[in-house]
C-alpha cells in the first residue's frame, strides 16, 4: 500500500508537471495590426524601458549565451519617421566599464535633475550579478557608465523597478547559481524566489517564498507593486509601505501563462510578455543561437478599482515563428514593441484601440 501511495504521488507529480509545462496546449496567431521585425537586434531583447515623456525606449540585449554573445543597450526612437532607422546601439563610455562581463537583463529608469538614469541588472560571464547605473546624455548618442551600485542582496536578479532616485526594488527569480540546479529547483516546485528593496540607505527583504518571481512594476499614484511569478503563472498586486520595508498582498491573479516582464501603462493597466507553452520555452532557452522557437503571448491586465479582479485580454499571440519567447511589451501611441529573451524586436501597429 506504500507502493500505491508512491504511485499516486508520482502520478500526481507527473500530472502537475504536464500541466505546468503546458503539454497539450496550442496557441494560434493574432496581431493588433501590421507587425514587422525591427532590423538590428538578433541576440535578445529581454527587457524594454519606455521613457514616456520622450517617446524613446531602451532595450537590453545579450543576457543568454554569455560566453559568445556581447551585451548591448539599444535605443528605439518612436519619433523618427518611418523611413529613418529608429534603432541604434548605444556605446557605453566610462573607464570602469567592463564590456566582456556586461550582460544586461532587467532595466528601469528614474529622471534625476532632468537626466535619465538607467538601472540595469547585469550578469558577468562567470555569473556574478550587479546593478549597473548609466546616465543618458542629452545628445543621446552614448550612455555614461556610473559603475555598479553597491548593493549586495541579490542572488538571481531578474527584474528591477526604480521607485525614486537611487531607490529600487528587484526580483530574485530563485536561489541556485547553477542553471541545472535551478532547473531542479523549479521542477520540484521549490519556492526560493524573493523581492528585495533598496531604500537609498539599506536593503529590505520585502517578499520571500515566491515561485519564480520575474517581472516587477510600481504605480506611484497608489503605491502599488506588481510582481509576476513566471513558474507560479500569477500576477500579484501588493500595497507597498512608504518606508519600503514591507509589502501587503492585495490579490493574486492566475494567468495560466508563464509571465515575464511588466509594463505599467499610464492608465494603470499592465502589459505583460508571457510564455504560454513552458516546455517549448525551456527548450528554446537552451538553444538561443539555434533554430528552436517558443510561443509568445502578450497579456493586457485591466484591474478593477481595488485590484481584486481583472479583465484580461490578449493583444498578441504567436506560435513562435514571427516572435519567439516574448518577454516584454511596451505600448506607445498606437504602437507596441515586443521583446524576446533570445531574439529580436517586433514592432506592431495598433489598428484599433479595441485590439488591446
Ligand atoms: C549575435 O551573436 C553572435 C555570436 O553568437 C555574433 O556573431 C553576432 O555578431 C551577434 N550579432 C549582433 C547583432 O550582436
Ligand atoms: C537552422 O536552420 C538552417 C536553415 O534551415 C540550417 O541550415 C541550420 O543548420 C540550422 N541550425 C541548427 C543549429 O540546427
Amino acid at each position: 500500500y506504500i507502493l500505491l501511495a508512491i504511485c499516486i504521488a508520482l502520478a500526481a507529480f507527473l500530472y502537475s508537471l504536464r500541466n505546468s509545462l503546458d503539454y497539450g496546449r496550442v496557441v494560434y496567431n493574432h496581431r493588433p495590426g501590421l507587425c514587422t521585425p525591427v532590423h538590428g537586434i538578433v541576440n535578445g531583447s529581454e527587457d524594454i524601458e519606455l521613457i514616456q515623456s520622450e517617446g524613446i525606449a531602451f532595450v537590453t540585449s545579450g543576457v543568454t549565451d554569455r560566453l559568445v554573445v556581447d551585451g548591448k543597450v539599444f535605443l528605439y526612437d518612436f519619433n523618427q519617421r518611418e523611413s529613418e532607422n529608429k534603432l541604434t546601439e548605444l556605446p557605453i563610455i566610462g573607464d570602469s566599464f567592463d564590456q566582456v562581463n556586461f550582460h544586461p537583463h532587467g532595466l528601469s529608469h528614474w529622471i534625476v535633475n532632468g537626466v535619465i538614469r538607467l538601472y540595469v541588472i547585469s550578469h558577468s560571464d562567470e555569473n556574478e550579478h550587479s546593478i549597473q547605473v548609466r546616465e543618458i546624455k542629452r545628445e543621446r548618442d552614448f550612455v555614461a557608465n556610473r559603475g555598479p551600485f553597491p548593493f549586495s542582496v541579490i542572488f538571481r536578479p531578474n527584474g528591477i523597478v526604480a521607485v525614486g532616485p537611487d531607490q529600487f526594488i528587484i526580483t530574485n527569480d530563485g536561489t541556485a547559481q547553477n542553471d541545472l540546479v535551478f532547473m531542479g529547483e523549479i521542477l520540484v516546485g521549490y519556492r526560493g524566489a524573493s523581492v528585495v528593496s533598496w531604500d537609498g540607505k539599506e536593503s529590505h527583504k520585502l517578499l520571500s517564498g515566491l515561485y519564480g518571481s520575474n517581472g516587477i512594476a510600481y504605480d506611484p499614484r497608489r503605491n502599488t507593486l506588481f510582481v509576476t511569478e513566471l513558474c507560479g503563472k500569477t500576477v500579484l498586486a501588493y500595497q507597498l509601505a512608504r518606508d519600503m520595508k514591507t509589502a501587503t498582498l492585495i490579490s493574486s491573479i492566475h494567468l495560466k501563462s508563464g509571465c515575464d516582464n511588466i509594463f505599467l501603462s499610464p492608465d494603470g493597466s499592465l502589459y505583460i510578455g508571457c510564455h504560454p507553452i513552458m516546455h517549448e520555452t525551456a527548450v528554446a532557452l537552451f538553444d538561443c543561437l539555434g533554430n528552436s522557437t517558443s510561443a509568445s503571448q502578450i497579456l493586457h491586465v485591466k484591474y478593477n478599482e481595488d485590484y481584486t479582479t481583472a479583465d484580461v485580454t490578449e493583444p498578441y499571440s504567436n506560435d513562435g515563428k514571427e516572435q519567439s519567447g516574448s518577454s516584454v511589451a511596451v505600448v506607445y501611441e498606437k504602437q507596441i514593441l515586443i521583446g524576446s529573451v533570445c531574439r529580436g524586436l517586433l514592432h506592431c501597429k495598433i489598428a484599433e484601440s479595441n485590439a488591446l
